[in-house]
């Protein structure tokens, strides 16, 4: 069944064994193609792994249901985190990105909803992911607080100061929580609302080349 999940794999220009994966998560409406030009402005030399959501909001694809917007339902956003947790373990191994050892890293990279599954994937599945980027994305999880430790995290959060689908009060409580947790918490905001802008492209390069 994983095999059948709509996704793209590019293998990229970067030949290093241990050049890291960009694993790139759409937001509502967008698609696994689509979401690559965020891809190839971050690094058009990088590895990318491209999952399309499984859920249908009146035919937006998304990554779980919600309730209303900036109001997840919860339950879900842990089912569908864990089976792209499973989905990511099969792609491992499909495109010999290697377990063990010569393991690549895979860097989870998502805008809006994508950026929340993205946070979902890295606070729920450390194992999968500890390297996550999010932008415009907010806190996964509702009034629940993080699982687990997450001592070997780094995630970089980037937000718009006026943005109404993922406020700052909820940005606020996510860093929170993930310095709470042990993780490594790089924040960038900016003025403005939802979207991507230049200069958060240029600090998300400039994060990735510590980061990985
Ligand atoms: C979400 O549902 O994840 C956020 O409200 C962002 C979006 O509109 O997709």
């Amino acid at each position: 069944e994983l095999s059948s999940w709509p996704h793209v794999y590019r293998p990229g220009l970067d030949a290093r064994r241990d050049a890291p994966v960009l694993l790139m998560l759409h937001g509502t409406g967008g698609n696994e193609r689509e979401i690559l030009s965020l891809a190839d402005a971050i690094d058009p030399e990088a590895a990318v792994l491209a999952p399309r959501g499984r859920v249908s909001e009146h035919g937006a694809t998304r990554w779980f249901r919600r309730i209303a917007e900036g109001q997840f339902d919860v339950d879900d956003v842990n089912v569908k985190a864990a089976e792209l947790a499973e989905f990511v373990a099969w792609a491992r191994q499909e495109y010999g990105l290697a377990p063990g050892m010569d393991a690549r890293p895979i860097i989870a990279v998502g805008f809006s909803n994508g950026a929340n599954i993205a946070l979902a994937l890295a606070v729920l599945h450390p194992e999968t992911v500890t390297l996550a980027m999010a932008f415009s994305g907010m806190y996964p999880l509702g009034n629940r607080e993080l699982p687990l430790p997450l001592p070997d995290s780094r995630v970089l959060l980037l937000n718009g100061e006026a943005d109404p689908m993922a406020p700052s009060s909820s940005v606020d409580q996510l860093e929170t929580e993930l310095l709470r947790a042990g993780a490594g918490v790089e924040r960038v905001a900016r003025s403005g609302g939802h979207g991507i802008t230049a200069e958060e492209i240029e600090k998300a390069q400039a994060w990735l080349a510590t980061a990985a």
